[in-house]
């Protein structure tokens, strides 16, 4: 599958979040990853449709919405009129409204819709959702904050969804991603490798985005074969 990289402003100088933004989209990254926390979810703050907005004028590339918030379905209205037609609404199992009705609502609202897993989450409780969905998100740290340490222990879970998932589904792994562990996701399955402090907190923010993603390719390829 082709690999794609996801650049999570989570690690961006905030203050310079166009310039920052620019610089990765040039690098060629495939998605601008915005993690939107509600202080409820998770413990911290961060962006919101205010961001998102200023973000949509410089976009050329989809947005992922990550939403680590309790109530997802509260938010479509207040993104969709931020977003462009087909950026994708990632939202969670953990949280409190009813996943079927929430990807029917983002979709109708013109998003793709994608349902993401926090580590400890089973995996049995996304499977019978993974035809309905465009996108899985695998959290390989607990979410609510970047520049945490990689958690080996959902490689598994990564496997058995590929394994499970229908043909070419997009799964994401985000969290504690850095060059020495992007072949073992890659490898496991993942096809989107979202990544924040490895990109924007790196020297030059554009060669580890190219990094990011021989590393993923050469991982996948080496499965396929095998
Ligand atoms: C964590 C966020 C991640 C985070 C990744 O709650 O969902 O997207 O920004 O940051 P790194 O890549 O630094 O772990
Ligand atoms: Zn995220």
């Amino acid at each position: 599958m082709k690999i794609k990289i996801a650049a999570s402003i989570l690690a961006a100088n905030p203050l310079r979040l166009e310039e920052e933004v620019n610089r990765v989209q040039d690098a060629g990254v495939d998605l601008i990853h915005v993690d939107i926390m509600d202080g409820h979810f998770v413990p911290n703050l961060t962006m919101g449709p205010f961001i998102v907005k200023g973000l949509k004028e410089i976009a050329r590339v989809p947005m992922g919405l990550h939403l680590m918030v309790e109530h997802p379905s509260k938010f479509i209205k207040p993104f969709r009129e931020v977003a462009n037609e087909g950026d994708i609404f990632e939202f969670h199992i953990e949280s409190k409204d009813d996943p079927r009705e929430v990807i029917r609502l983002a979709r109708e609202a013109g998003f793709r819709a994608a349902i993401s897993l926090n580590p400890p989450t089973h995996p049995g409780r996304v499977e019978e959702l993974l035809e309905e969905v465009d996108m899985l998100l695998i959290m390989s740290v607990n979410p609510g904050f970047a520049g945490q340490k990689f958690i080996p222990e959902v490689l598994p879970k990564l496997r058995h969804l590929r394994e499970m998932a229908p043909e070419g589904l997009d799964i994401e792994i985000d969290g504690g991603i850095t060059e020495e562990n992007v072949a073992q996701a890659a490898g496991a399955g993942a096809n989107i490798i979202a990544a924040a402090s490895a990109i924007f907190k790196a020297p030059d923010p554009a060669r580890a985005v190219r990094n990011l993603r021989r590393l993923a390719q050469e991982a996948s390829k080496l499965t396929v074969e095998m």
